[in-house]
């Protein structure tokens, strides 16, 4: 055995290395294993950072061409340099991978690169070299789900790493999955110039999230010039000389017809990530969809392997991992770790931005919970009419008998950023009244979600 740990987490997307900080951090001898060039996982590498960096570019840019005329700017000669925005992201991406790097090297945190493979309860291989460890934390993540009859070559048909990749703004990007990489992703390449069409097999987008804020949703990316084909199933796409051929179907009528594409998004979900880690052999149980079975405090069913992040069951982001892995550190240190599930907060970075916590009105009435629901839209909101973002609403849902806040859906901008005041107020177990009583600055977006909890009660001010 060539180095002994009492923790080797395996995994270095938010999950793994933010378990790995929080272990050192309460006083344990940490090796983070990755196989990756850098450090970051999915997140910082492919996913969260460089989709936030080219959607906020691209805003930049089709803000330029199309808004500032509004607002008495006028510029001409506006002009895209893709490399330099491709470098960017690079760059920026770059920052945030260092950081980790630099975060192990000041907890005293061992990267062991190369694959992780569970040898043995409490021994992991990594590049032929045992290493033992008290506890194993499996934080390997997920890929993109595949889908037969589509063939991913990352050029023409490409999942979300291409999609970031790519060197030229298409003609035609045909999306298939209407859910949030394809909106994220559709939305950049929309704002270059592509022509954009995105293929789903239900008859709305973002399924989990508020039917409302989905149907507004649409109407407002349509507007963005986006194109949507609902209840229409994706059952081939072949890529030739001049792009790529697809197939699709109809739902309702069952009609087949071909669609034409210079590149196919495939973005129809992601799934746990375990391969080559050995956990059949480890006697590791995966449930029917391939993740590691977790009980309540991350522990699989061989002693000393726990299981964070992607991998379990779970909405697949990088906040959930990261408090899953504060969590499973401080308990493997004797302390009370703990994730509310009930308050995770899922935001869509498009322009305006969907952001969501807690039950949506489909699941309490599947659920049978009566509730109030109290909107507010941002056209009647001064900061938003001031900045001329005015799509979209504020949505409260308060239990009906004790008021007490169960879920928040926003439709606008900074959604992201505003969701957080509902999610600390849920964390307290807060009213619709205590936020409608709270004095909110004016003129400030988020005096929409004040008048919001104030509609609750049937007692908006500005509408
Ligand atoms: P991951 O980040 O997937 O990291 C797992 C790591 O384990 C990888 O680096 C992998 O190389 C490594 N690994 C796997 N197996 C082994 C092995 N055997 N040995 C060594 N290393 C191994 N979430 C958000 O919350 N907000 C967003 O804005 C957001 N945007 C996204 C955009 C895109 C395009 C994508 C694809 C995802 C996005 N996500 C976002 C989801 C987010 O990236 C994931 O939820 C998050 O990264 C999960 O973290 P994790 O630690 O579980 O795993
Ligand atoms: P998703 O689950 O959000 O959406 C997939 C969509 O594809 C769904 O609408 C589904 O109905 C549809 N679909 C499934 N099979 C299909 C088929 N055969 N043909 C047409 N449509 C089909 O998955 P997505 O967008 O791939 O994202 C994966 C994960 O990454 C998500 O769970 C999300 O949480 C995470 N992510 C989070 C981001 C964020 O927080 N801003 C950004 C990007 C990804």
């Amino acid at each position: 055995m060539s180095e002994s740990f009492d923790v080797i987490v395996i995994g270095s997307g938010p999950g793994g290395y933010v378990c790995a900080i929080r272990a050192a951090q309460l006083g344990m001898k940490v090796a983070c294993v990755e196989k990756r060039e850098t450090l970051g996982g999915t997140c910082l590498n492919v996913g969260c950072i460089p989709s936030k960096a080219l959607l906020q570019s691209s805003e930049n840019y089709a803000e330029t061409l199309h808004a500032w005329k509004d607002h008495g700017i006028v510029v001409e000669g506006v002009k895209l340099d893709l490399a330099r925005m491709q470098a960017r992201k690079g760059e920026v991406v770059g920052a945030n991978t260092k950081g980790v790097e630099f975060l192990f090297k000041k907890n005293k945190i061992t990267w062991l690169k190369g694959e992780g493979r569970i040898a043995a309860p409490g021994v992991v291989n990594v590049a032929g070299t045992d290493y033992a460890a008290k506890h194993i934390v499996i934080a390997t993540g997920s890929e993109s789900m595949p889908l037969p009859g589509v063939t991913v070559d990352e050029k023409r048909i490409v999942t979300s790493t291409g999609a970031l990749e790519l060197d030229a703004v298409p003609g035609h990007l045909v999306v298939i999955g209407g859910g949030v990489i394809g909106l994220e992703l559709g939305s950049v390449w929309r704002r270059l110039g592509a022509q954009v069409t995105v293929v789903e097999f239900l008859d709305r987008l973002i399924p989990g999230n508020d039917g409302e804020v989905a149907t507004q949703f649409q109407r407002v990316l349509t507007r963005q010039g986006m194109k949507f084909r609902l209840g229409t199933k994706v059952t081939g796409a072949t890529a030739g000389e001049d792009g790529v051929t697809l197939t699709v179907e109809t739902l309702k009528s069952g009609k087949t017809e071909e669609l034409k594409a210079d590149v196919v998004l495939l973005a129809i979900g992601r799934r746990a990530f375990t391969a080559g880690l050995g956990l059949a052999e480890a006697g590791v149980a995966t449930d029917e969809r391939g993740r590691v079975k977790a009980d309540g405090h991350f522990a699989t069913n061989v002693p000393g392997i726990y299981a964070i992040g992607d991998v379990i069951a779970g909405p697949m982001l990088a906040h959930k991992a990261e408090d899953e892995g504060v969590a499973l550190a401080e308990r493997l240190a004797g302390q009370a770790g703990h994730v509310n599930y009930d308050v995770i907060p899922g935001v869509i970075y498009t322009a305006p931005e969907v952001a969501s916590v807690g039950k949506t009105e489909e699941e309490l009435k599947a659920a049978g919970i009566e509730y109030k629901a109290g909107k507010f839209p941002f056209m009647a909101n001064g900061r938003a009419r001031a900045m001329g973002s005015v799509e979209g609403f504020a949505k409260l849902l308060a239990d009906k008998t004790t008021d007490k806040l169960l879920g928040a859906h926003i439709l606008g901008p900074d959604a992201g950023t505003l969701i957080a005041e509902i999610a600390l107020a849920m964390e307290f177990g807060a009213s619709a009244e205590d936020v409608a009583r709270t004095c909110h600055a004016h003129p400030s977006l988020n005096e929409a979600v004040k008048e919001a909890a104030l509609a609750v009660a049937g007692r908006a001010l500005h509408i």
